[in-house]
């Protein structure tokens, strides 16, 4: 009896396989593993891009070296696929061929359209009906731009010769050799196009964002069996039974299935998602409501919906001091560093490279270093760029407070910078919260192994059956000194917001 999944964890700087064996205590365990980096584009300022066929023939490649190293196909039940969310690809339905690179999440070319759609009064709107707020980070202005200026784009679109998708929907659409076009609810929660509550397309938000349903794909839940893998692929059809954005499969490798459970993964960027029960909560403080997971019968699914908070640059802050401007040889050595010193000296560094995201959504907001002296130092640099993780996370949930939502008992983390342990001390010192960082780290894939190997049948729900322990941090600053350190960094926030405008 194969009793492997096949999980695809397509992220924005590498494409990832990964071999889950799924043992009778119903727990996962990674066995093989592939990983092919990504090449990104910057064709203008602002703008970002992938290339789709490289994205396609990366998967290809990852997941062939994952099914050899872990046995062969034979051994493998079903393939899960986890992605980078809302970064939007245009394709030929005939050939397969996609008509322009594809649009990656963090591009801000559409700026304009979402800022006029705002001043027409739409977001009210918008954000009632899909837990968004009008953005270009969202795929509705990215689709609406690639169907403008790919020549006979939108005509074809109409006619359904041309197709649109998140990375999930394409590599569904390649894997199946163009028998499914299809994207699962949590991916298509992240277009503005999908009503939250029903989690269908809505025909209003089609025509705002002038985008033909007709190119869509078909919505479905996150352990649906939606198509087989073409057999010429990897020698043997395989269903492709599980799929949901990265950020809400980590979730699910979390086990965060309870309302007021909540992760955050630190990666270039960092994302908070807190699982808010089977009801959307609609934010008063700029979090967005997106779909957790749908699991089960069509007919009577399990759904969460969840509060998230993404902050644009996290992990990035310490790729800075490394590679912008040569403050540290290598990331691990920022951990000592920060620890070499006795405070923080009151210098904050507010990483707002790209803007600052989530709660304060200030795209023109800039890096800022504030409260240098004479007696600053690299290593207070360093230490900032740390801290300002923290801060960040801690300005996210202190809205998902203000939303009412369930307070946190822990906070799961993940992702590279978890590792320095004087960051996730200071994460649970200022945050006041409980950290715990699970023994294995790969957590998105491991999500969407999980919602894979529901989706045959291989277990029987997605709660967490391992034995390893977790690393936990326990908050022990003194209640003075937190208020003080977050007084110096909101002070700091206003100021790069100032500087900007
Ligand atoms: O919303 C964007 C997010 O899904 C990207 O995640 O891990 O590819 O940077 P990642």
């Amino acid at each position: 009896m194969p009793h492997l999944i096949l999980a695809i964890d397509q992220g924005t700087t590498s494409s990832r396989a990964i071999a889950f064996e799924v043992g009778e205590d119903q727990s996962l365990r990674a066995v093989a593993i592939s990983q092919i980096e990504l090449a990104q584009h910057f064709p203008h300022s602002g703008w970002v891009e992938h290339d789709a066929v490289e994205i396609w023939t990366a998967t290809l490649q990852t997941c062939r070296e994952v099914i050899r190293k872990a046995g062969g196909v034979s051994r493998f039940a079903a393939i899960g696929i986890t992605n980078q969310r809302e970064t939007s690809v245009i394709w030929d339905a005939a050939t397969g061929e996609p008509l322009h690179r594809a649009i990656v999440w963090q591009d801000r070319r559409t700026a304009d359209v979402s800022s006029r759609l705002a001043t027409e009064g739409h977001e009210a709107m918008v954000q009632a009906a899909t837990g968004l707020i009008l953005d270009p980070y969202f795929s509705a202005t990215k689709f609406a731009w690639l169907l403008d200026k790919v020549p006979g784009a939108r005509e074809r679109a109409e006619k359904g010769e041309v197709k649109l998708g998140t990375i999930d929907a394409w590599l569904v659409w390649k894997l199946t050799n163009g028998q499914s076009h299809v994207t699962d609810a949590t991916n298509a929660s992240r277009t503005s196009l999908m009503d939250l509550r029903t989690r269908e397309w809505r025909d209003d938000l089609c025509a705002l964002f002038d985008v033909p349903k007709a190119a869509l794909p078909r919505i479905v839940g996150c352990s649906e069996i939606s198509g087989e893998s073409d057999p010429s692929l990897f020698g043997r059809a395989l269903p492709i039974a599980g799929s949901a954005g990265d950020q809400q499969a980590a979730l699910v490798g979390h086990g965060a299935l309870t309302p007021g459970d909540a992760k955050i993964t630190y990666g270039t960027g960092a994302f908070l998602v807190a699982n808010v029960g089977d009801q959307p909560v609609a934010s008063t403080r700029r979090l967005l409501g997106t779909l957790g997971y749908q699991v089960g019968e069509t007919a009577a699914p399990l759904v969460a919906y969840a509060l998230e908070g993404s902050i644009f640059s996290a992990g990035s802050a310490i790729q800075w001091l490394r590679d912008g401007v040569g403050m540290i040889s290598e990331s691990r050595h920022s951990e000592a560093m920060a620890q070499g010193l006795k405070d923080n000296g009151g210098v904050y560094l507010v990483p707002g490279f790209t803007g600052l995201g989530a709660p304060w959504w200030e795209p023109d907001a800039r890096g800022a270093v504030i409260g240098l002296t004479r007696d600053s130092k690299p290593a207070h640099f360093v230490r900032a760029g740390l801290e300002a993780l923290a801060y960040q996370t801690r300005d996210l949930l202190d809205a998902l407070a203000d939303d009412g939502a369930p307070r946190l008992e822990r906070l799961k983390v993940d992702g590279g910078v978890t590792a320095n342990a004087f960051a996730m001390q200071f994460v649970a010192d200022i945050c006041e919260v409980t950290v715990e960082r699970p023994a294995f780290q790969e957590m998105t894939a491991l999500g969407a192994a999980k919602l894979a190997a529901l989706g045959v049948g291989l277990i029987a729900d997605l709660e967490v059956h391992t034995t390893e322990a977790p690393a936990v941090w326990t908050p022990r600053m003194e209640a003075a000194e937190r208020e003080r350190l977050l007084k110096g960094w909101r002070k700091a926030v206003k100021a790069a917001i100032i500087a900007a405008n």
